[in-house]
């Protein structure tokens, strides 16, 4: 895979010029810039993108990521994007504490995880569905974000990704979000970041499904813990049991729900 990778100054979303680009035939690019003036995350959301962050978007071929993927299942962008972000920084921050499981030996035949033998101790990872965060004395921080589109006529992916680097986190957000530059005590190199990133990606593009679906279960920081989901018409709360390509499953009431999207609440 080779991507051309477009870097800006200033742009409102790299989402956006993406998704404009797409609508162009282009493919197989990367719109990077310094800042974003109207960064969206998912839900929505705003995505505040100040000097020193990463901000960037892939742009790619909907077809041919579809031959990459069992059933059609291009929700498995989302995973392949999370995966890649932790795997890149989590080489950005060797603090000896990231030992990650096997969560997939520790689950058994009625999909349930053992939870005795379940022991997250990591404090980097990925919380459902694919936010890239750290876990701070039971505190959940967030240093990625994921927003990924699709658009089926013109046959074209956008993974968005944003990385909270050098930037300054807003106050508002402060006790959700945190920097790398915080974390590790120093400014970091973005691009340099970048590069890794696309590596990663690359290797990973070319893995089936259930590998990647393995991988990503090794740094969920969401299995096997309570959680409250918040979802555009309900909440639910229950232990979770697995996460898979169609969503997340709660043990609730002796009952198991599925859901397949929507905010994850981390409980105490
Ligand atoms: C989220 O966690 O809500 C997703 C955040 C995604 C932010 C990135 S930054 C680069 C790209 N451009 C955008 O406008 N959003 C994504």
């Amino acid at each position: 895979m080779e991507f051309d990778i477009i870097k800006l100054k200033e742009i409102d979303s790299t989402n956006k010029y993406c998704y404009k680009l797409g609508k162009k035939g282009k493919r197989n690019l990367i719109v990077v810039s310094d800042i974003q003036t109207g960064g969206v995350g998912r839900l929505e959301r705003k995505w505040y993108s100040n000097f020193g962050g990463l901000y960037f978007s892939m742009l790619l071929d909907l077809e041919e990521f579809k031959k990459r993927c069992s059933n059609n299942n291009i929700g498995k962008l989302n995973f392949l994007g999370s995966l890649s972000v932790v795997e890149t920084l989590k080489c950005y921050l060797k603090n000896g504490n990231n030992t990650y499981n096997d969560i997939d030996n520790n689950i058994n035949d009625n999909n349930k995880v053992n939870s005795a033998k379940y022991n997250n101790n990591n404090n980097l990872g990925i919380k459902f569905p694919n936010d890239v965060i750290v876990r701070i004395n039971n505190n959940d921080k967030k240093l990625s974000g994921i927003l990924s589109e699709v658009n089926m006529n013109y046959g074209f992916l956008v993974l968005g990704v944003g990385v909270n680097i050098n930037n300054s986190i807003p106050n508002e957000i402060k006790d959700i979000a945190i920097s790398l530059k915080e974390l590790g005590g120093k400014e970091f190199d973005r691009f340099n970041i970048l590069d890794k990133y696309i590596c990663n990606f690359e290797n990973n593009y070319f893995l089936d499904d259930d590998k990647i679906l393995k991988k990503y279960k090794r740094y969920s920081l969401t299995i096997g813990k309570y959680v409250k989901i918040i979802t555009p018409n309900k909440e639910i709360k229950g232990k979770v049991l697995n996460i898979d390509y169609n969503g997340i499953y709660l043990e609730n009431h002796n009952e198991i729900e599925h859901i397949s999207v929507g905010d994850c609440i981390h409980l105490r």
